[in-house]
């Protein structure tokens, strides 16, 4: 696997996707899965659905079908495919479903559609990610876990499928509208990704945070996991290793700074001083619609920045020391891509543990160093590679959530 800094190839390629494009979306039964939903649902002339897939909420992804009409529906839990058939079925549909790792392959391949939108959450969506880069794909990528655990793959199978990859992060959508903006990449001297600070930038005791506390995120509603990760920061340690890849700057050359407000998404910082900033309201809806129609602009839905009512706009540094995450994040990247699979291995285990009230909130921290800690793996050359370092990293910390405080 190669160091991060490779450039994706393709990623600023300026096709516009075909007439009526069918998009394909992984996750549709979450948060950027209805922001998607929502975008699409305002273009019918321009897309339609293809294939949707959830993990457990089947009535959901079914009423989706009714209202979307996809050729594919998938549900990950393997056990549950004949129970979408029958569904399908009785709701008159004639979509077809599928289930699995299997599954989610066939949705992130299918020929109907031109676009995938990785909204999976987690490591989980690794393999129908690559799937989908390897098919050649318009891969607009909101799942951070799979291009942190393997960004050289994940680029080489975008190069290799002649696909097209765009972040959705919001982050990582502003520095890509940055560099579009100003051309190319010649002459950048940083990149700057902005951080909310999260609903506990002014905690100064965690000790007793609860899940509900952790998840109340001041400007983005989102899913569990990730807006835990806001919470510790851990997102943005993730973001700096995905920006790494999908920009191809070392790590001293991104910074993150704290702005409350989310209005300034990202920027990126030329060598004559200038510095080129992305402004929105925090919607998700803008950096995908901006991903959907590139290099067009289209009507996301989002509401219009009222520059009249933005009292302020802040900065400030991070506190590492009460946000250790984005610390370990920065180590884990300079150490390599073997480290950071444990890096993101290890948090998904904390964070899950934290959100069933399993270990206190300090602790998602500790399981994390403790596990990168625990062992150092060599770097992975496959996508077995990266399973295995996954595999192993999940079980040490499983292990090492039994020697850290309980909620
Ligand atoms: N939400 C945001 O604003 C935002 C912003 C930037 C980046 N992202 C990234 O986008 C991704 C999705 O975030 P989200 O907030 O939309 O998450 P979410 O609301 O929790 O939705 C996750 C989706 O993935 C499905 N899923 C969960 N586990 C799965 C598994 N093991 N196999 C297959 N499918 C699975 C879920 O299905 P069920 O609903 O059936 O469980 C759901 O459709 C994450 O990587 C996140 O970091 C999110």
């Amino acid at each position: 696997m190669g160091e991060p800094g490779v450039e994706p190839a393709k990623a600023f390629a300026p096709e516009f996707p075909p007439v009526r494009a069918g998009v394909a979306i992984l996750g549709a039964t979450g948060s950027i899965g209805a922001s998607t939903l929502d975008v699409i649902g305002r273009h019918p002339e321009r897309f339609h659905v293809a294939a949707l897939t959830a993990q457990s909420k089947l009535a959901e992804l079914v009423a989706l079908c009714e209202r979307f009409r996809p050729q594919l529906a998938v549900i990950a839990d393997a056990a549950r495919e004949k129970e979408l058939r029958d569904a399908l079925r009785r709701a008159g549909l004639p979509t077809r479903a599928a289930s699995g790792p299997e599954g989610l392959v066939a949705a992130a391949q299918c020929t109907e559609a031109a676009i995938v939108v990785a909204a999976i959450v987690g490591a989980a969506g690794l393999l129908p990610t690559l799937a989908a880069a390897r098919a050649g794909k318009r891969l607009l990528l909101a799942n951070k876990e799979a291009i942190v655990c393997a960004g050289s793959l994940l680029l080489d199978a975008v190069r290799a499928g002649g696909a097209t990859l765009l972040p959705l992060d919001s982050e990582h959508n502003a520095i890509h509208q940055c560099l579009a903006g100003a051309g190319n990449r010649k002459g950048v001297r940083r990149l700057i990704l902005t951080a909310s600070g999260g609903p506990l930038r002014e905690c100064r005791d965690f000790t007793n945070v609860t899940p509900e506390q952790a998840c109340a995120h001041p400007n983005w509603s989102m899913g569990r996991k990730i807006s835990v990760d806001s919470a510790t920061l851990m997102n943005k340690g993730l973001e700096v290793i995905e920006a790494s890849w999908l920009f191809g700057f070392g790590l001293e050359r991104i910074d993150v700074v704290v702005h409350p407000q989310s209005v300034i998404h990202s920027m990126v910082e030329f060598g004559d001083g200038s510095v080129i900033a992305q402004m929105g309201t925090p919607d998700m809806r803008t950096p995908i619609a901006y991903g959907l129609a590139h290099p067009e602009r289209i009507d996301s839905g989002s509401a219009q920045l009222d520059f009249h009512r933005l009292s302020a706009l802040t900065f400030e540094a991070p506190d590492v020391r009460r946000f250790p995450c984005l610390t370990l994040a920065y180590r884990a990247l300079a150490k390599g891509p073997a480290a950071t699979i444990v890096l993101n291995a290890s948090n998904e285990i904390a964070v899950e543990a934290f959100l069933e009230r399993r270990i206190a909130f300090p602790a998602i921290a500790q399981v994390i160093a403790q596990t990168l800690d625990a062992f150092e793996p060599e770097a992975p050359g496959s996508i077995d590679d990266v399973l295995a370092i996954d595999a192993r990293a999940r079980a040490q910390a499983r292990r090492t959530l039994q020697e850290v405080p309980e909620s």
